[in-house]
């Protein structure tokens, strides 16, 4: 499904990535670990083609993310770890998804609801003014509300609160079973009995790499 084929990625001369190859079976489920600066969310862009790496290449279900932008990233579901400024409104940003994605409103609605967002007081408001935790909401309803093979979490807790925690794990559980899942986080109980395999980065490079 994913493809990194020995990529390197230097940041003015301070090695970021070196010589970093995995590969992502339709399905797999994965934990990307590591220290900060180890490389991770480097890495995870790099899968979104929003970097040229130095060496190496990265295919998304045989499509370069780089030159087939659209086709390639038409597979993959992204929250980030730092939430874009959006100066959309969240009717607005719901909207624009829904067309984008062919998919309804009201789906993202649902996810939002059962992330505990309270949307519908909401809807006026600018995106990039809510708080850390509701834009980390909203994110990750639109995120489980499309419908693609691949889904990527960068630290996607960070922000919330203990029952909304709650709520994603179970939601994460139900809806990214038949997905492929590359879930960066400190904390391996978040996904204890859903991943398959951890992945360790340290300095730019893959330092373990195990089924569990
Ligand atoms: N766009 C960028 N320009 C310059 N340096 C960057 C850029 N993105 C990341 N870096 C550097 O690359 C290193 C790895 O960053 P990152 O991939 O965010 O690490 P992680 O997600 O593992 O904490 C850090 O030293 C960071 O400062
Ligand atoms: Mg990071």
């Amino acid at each position: 499904m994913i493809e990194i084929d020995c990529v390197s990625k230097s940041f003015g001369g301070q090695k970021v990535l070196e010589e970093v190859s995995l590969g992502i079976a339709k399905g797999e489920k994965l934990l990307l670990m590591g220290q900060n600066g180890a490389g991770k969310t480097t890495l995870m862009r790099m899968i979104l083609g929003e970097y040229r790496p130095d060496k190496g290449g990265v295919k998304i279900d045989g499509c370069d993310p780089l030159r087939e932008r659209q086709k390639a990233l038409a597979q993959i579901a992204f929250v980030p770890q730092m939430p874009p400024p959006l100066k959309l409104t969240l009717e607005e940003l719901t909207y624009y998804v829904s067309q984008s994605c062919g998919i309804e409103s009201e789906r993202v609605w649902k996810f939002a609801e059962a992330m505990e967002l309270e949307w519908k007081q909401n809807l006026k408001k600018t995106f990039f003014k809510l708080s850390g935790g509701m834009k980390q909401k909203l994110l990750i309803a639109i995120a489980l509300s499309r419908d693609a093979q691949v889904l990527m979490f960068d630290e996607p807790t960070a922000n919330l609160d203990p029952s909304a925690r709650i709520r994603f794990d179970a939601l994460l559980r139900e809806f990214a079973m038949d997905k492929s899942l590359i879930f960066i986080s400190h904390r391996i109980q978040e996904v204890e009995g859903l991943v398959e395999r951890i992945v360790e980065m340290d300095l730019g490079k893959v330092v373990r790499d195990e089924k569990i």
